[in-house]
């Protein structure tokens, strides 16, 4: 079984030798956050606490299972908020004694592409490595090489990349907040940007440039650059009032806010994504090329984004790219499970002092 708590959802999931999925349950915290416009710690764990024991027991009824049957228990560590993690591991500690399993330290970023692999088994593929991970979510926009582990870890990894500030999904998230989009952005913004069709573009944002390591991504300069934009031209205040009083009455639907963006609004979420996922794609293609690896492999909850797929799909021809499904992109805990299998298979397991690692590294 495997454990998520780092973020905003509470998951459990039930996963056969580390391939086959038998449960997957995840419970969002969306209505808990959504009049914030971002995660609120606090109420994060308070959630948590509600939702990990029925969580689990669905997770258990949906694999048709007994908890005396699983073989482990596996847990995120970290990286992670600490009272949101402490919720996922206190309970996986306690579960695991009294059924007497071991308990097994995941880290959240190899959950993430283990996800990317569980995916490709699901449809009977193996990517091959090494690989290059592109890993990019609300949390993390991150670039990893991959190889074969050495015996005792299925995979070893090494850091090639990261953001020098915010993660793709926080900025998709902070744009959506400015132009009164909602909370998550990131799907909103997805489906806005391929409605805007040829609405005139009213403004151009260039490649993002980072001194340094070529490798790494900077996103807070075009979150920054929206945010000018539209502070200097006092059209877009009346619709961002609009789409803001929609909101606050439960409008939040793609079918209810998009005939409340003009073309302008259109044409500039088209322009960001565009930026954004240009960003992503290039920096990726370059550490393949850079790297030399044939496999791509791209994780997280912004890989769910269509024109990030499709970009990709174009640009690496000759090169295999896997995704995850939708729900295997954002924060679950099947990815969990596979990545604790690996270590339940050479017996690496967590004692009773196992504790939350706020900022756990990869590599
Ligand atoms: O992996 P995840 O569930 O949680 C973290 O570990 O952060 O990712 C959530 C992030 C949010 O920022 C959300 O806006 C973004 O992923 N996201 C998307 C899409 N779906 C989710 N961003 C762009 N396009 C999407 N379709
Ligand atoms: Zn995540």
């Amino acid at each position: 079984m495997g454990i998520e708590s780092s973020c905003d959802e509470t998951a459990a999931a039930v996963v056969a030798d580390g391939r086959r999925i038998l449960s997957s349950v995840v419970a969002s915290q969306f209505d808990v956050h959504r009049k914030y416009g971002g995660v609120v710690p606090e109420l994060a764990s308070r959630e948590h606490l509600r939702q990990i024991v029925p969580v689990v027991r669905e997770a258990m009824s949906v694999a048709g299972m007994k908890l005396e049957e699983l073989n482990a228990i596996g847990v995120t560590q970290g990286p992670g908020l600490v009272g949101s993690l402490l919720v996922g591991i206190t309970y996986g500690k306690a579960l695991a004694r009294a059924l007497g399993k071991p308990l097994i330290a995941v880290n959240h970023l190899a959950g993430h592409i283990h996800a990317a692999f569980l995916e490709a088994y699901q449809t009977g593929q193996e990517p091959q490595l090494p690989a290059v991970c592109l890993i990019v979510s609300g949390g993390h926009t991150v670039l990893y090489e991959v190889k074969a582990g050495d015996g005792n870890e299925e995979f070893a990894y090494r850091k090639i990349g990261g953001t020098r500030d915010d993660a793709a999904g926080e900025a998709y998230d902070k744009v959506a907040k400015l132009l009164g989009l909602g909370y998550p952005g990131g799907p909103m913004l997805d489906r806005l940007a391929a409605a805007a069709g040829n609405a005139p573009a009213p403004v151009k944002f260039g490649p993002t440039k980072t001194r340094g390591n070529p490798l790494d991504f900077s996103f807070s300069g075009l979150k920054t650059a929206v945010l000018y934009h539209v502070r200097e031209h006092p059209e877009y205040v009346e619709e961002i009032r609009i789409r803001q009083a929609a909101l606050a009455a439960g409008k939040r639907t793609f079918e209810d806010l998009l005939p409340l963006c003009s073309q302008r609004t259109l044409g500039l979420i088209r322009e960001f994504q565009n930026a954004v996922v240009r960003d992503l794609v290039e920096r990726t293609m370059a550490a393949a090329e850079e790297s030399e690896v044939e496999t791509i492999l791209v994780s997280g909850g912004v890989s769910a984004n269509r024109q990030l797929r499709t970009a990709f799909a174009e640009r690496a021809r000759g090169l295999q790219v896997f995704f995850p499904n939708r729900d295997l992109c954002t924060d679950n805990a099947a990815m969990i499970a596979a990545a604790a299998f690996a270590k339940y298979k050479v017996g690496t397991f967590a004692g009773v002092e196992l504790n939350a690692v706020a900022s756990m590294p990869l590599a």
